[in-house]
């Protein structure tokens, strides 16, 4: 049986995939099952930071396969020691660090901090903003502000609310069961929204005032993808230090990984935000193994001896400044950090095309580019994102502006 009808009879059909079947990578490259080569502007979804196949990963998967795969955690190991030292480093205030798998559990942490810090006074609510993604588990989709992820999983789980992402809209939402807020600083999966710097202080200050945490979810734009260890840097708040942040994707470079940190600061029961959840309050038998710990040691190192926070910057100048130059009546405009770009497109047709097609835009472009040997992820109707590996060469932005540029000259808008 070929791939696809071994997927339609075994796989639960809950993904829209792309027609591909990937094979093999190295770094921004990736071959298809026929040995078809694209450019890999996706890196997984914001994962993989150092490309494929990176030698620094294979080296310290390699050593620390054959050393220690797996405690849990009803012991101490090195690699996990060190990742939280490092990780409590990079954001610069102290704090504490929790290891699960994915970003959807590492929020389920920061939901579980934020109630079990409410508790004491009858506060469980935590606000969060309409278009935001937290992830698919029951409480992911409660917090994320989008219906369709909601949709057909009725009751939603209690405590979330969503509104606008206006100060005024959060601030009507707060109320004596409110325990935090939740805020991707740059949304993601959302269209690629940067929060303002205005929006994050004011939140900050909100949060102060009423004895509430203020959380941001680094999910996608955490660790380096914006060219800077702190996502919420690129606000322009950087001074807006929050209490807790979760992590996941770009951490391991592709190998499973997420953290939450919390921050070592008071709280009114007199013991620190760090300490709160105790032994026996929140576990996992896989989170934090040796195994994760040592690749995502050897991402961090790799991202530092390479300067790649610079080269994101560079490659992010560059990429805006040859997306604009190609000033296509399509394009609306490109927006976001570091190589955590979205191009906003209008809706158009292709030349020739006969009839809707029943695709939206950032799909119907997506598909095209797939066809001429560009991947890119869409987010939402009308914007596709460019997440190429944090050490993509200058050379390959140009081959896939040349790639968009050739494709994009075959559309014409409809308005
Ligand atoms: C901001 C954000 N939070 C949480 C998640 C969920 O992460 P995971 O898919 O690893 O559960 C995602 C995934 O796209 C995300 O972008």
């Amino acid at each position: 049986m070929t791939t696809d009808e071994l997927y339609a009879r075994h796989v639960i059909p809950s993904y829209g995939r792309f027609p591909l079947t990937l094979a093999r990578g190295a770094g921004t490259r990736v071959w298809d099952e026929d040995g078809r080569a694209y450019l890999d502007f996706t890196s997984g979804i914001a994962v993989n930071s150092l490309g494929h196949a990176h030698p620094a990963m294979q080296k310290a998967l390699a050593a620390q396969s054959a050393t220690l795969i797996h405690t849990s955690n009803l012991y101490l190991t090195r690699p996990q020691a060190e990742l939280a030292a490092r990780l409590d480093g990079l954001v610069g205030t102290h704090g504490k660090i929790f290891f699960s798998n994915s970003g959807a559990e590492a929020n389920e942490g920061l939901y579980k901090l934020a109630r079990k810090h409410g508790a004491p006074s009858g506060r469980h609510e935590i606000i969060t903003l309409e278009g935001s993604f937290h992830g698919r588990t029951l409480a992911g989709i409660a917090a994320t502000g989008q219906a369709k992820v909601k949709l057909g999983f009725e009751p939603p789980v209690a405590g979330f609310v969503n509104v606008p992402a206006t100060l005024e809209s959060v601030q009507a939402a707060v109320n004596d069961r409110t325990a935090a807020i939740l805020v991707e600083p740059i949304q993601g999966e959302g269209g690629v929204r940067p929060l303002d710097a205005g929006f994050v202080r004011g939140l900050r200050a909100l949060c102060d005032a009423h004895g509430m945490l203020l959380l941001y979810d680094e999910v996608q734009c955490g660790l380096g993808r914006t060219g800077d260890w702190c996502g919420w840097h690129a606000t322009g708040a950087p001074e807006a230090v929050p209490d807790g942040i979760s992590w996941a994707k770009g951490i391991g470079g592709g190998f499973p990984l997420g953290a939450f940190w919390a921050r070592d600061r008071a709280t009114a029961g007199g013991g620190s935000l760090a300490d709160l959840l105790g032994p026996g309050t929140h576990a996992t038998t896989y989170g934090g193994s040796p195994l994760a710990c040592a690749v995502a040691l050897a991402v961090l190192d790799t991202i530092e001896k390479e300067s790649l926070l610079a080269n994101t910057r560079e490659r992010s100048a560059q990429l805006r400044e040859a997306v604009t130059a190609l000033a296509s009546p399509v394009i609306r405009g490109i927006r976001g950090a570091g190589l955590l770009l979205g191009i906003e497109i209008a809706d158009f047709r292709w030349r020739g095309q006969t009839g809707p097609d029943g695709k939206t835009p950032a799909l119907r472009l997506t598909l095209k580019l797939l066809e001429r040997g560009l991947l890119v992820v869409p987010a939402g109707e009308t914007v596709i994102r460019l997440l190429p590996p944090l050490n993509v060469r200058a050379a390959e932005c140009d081959e896939a502006v040349t790639i968009l540029r050739d494709t994009l000259a075959l559309a014409e808008p409809l308005s």
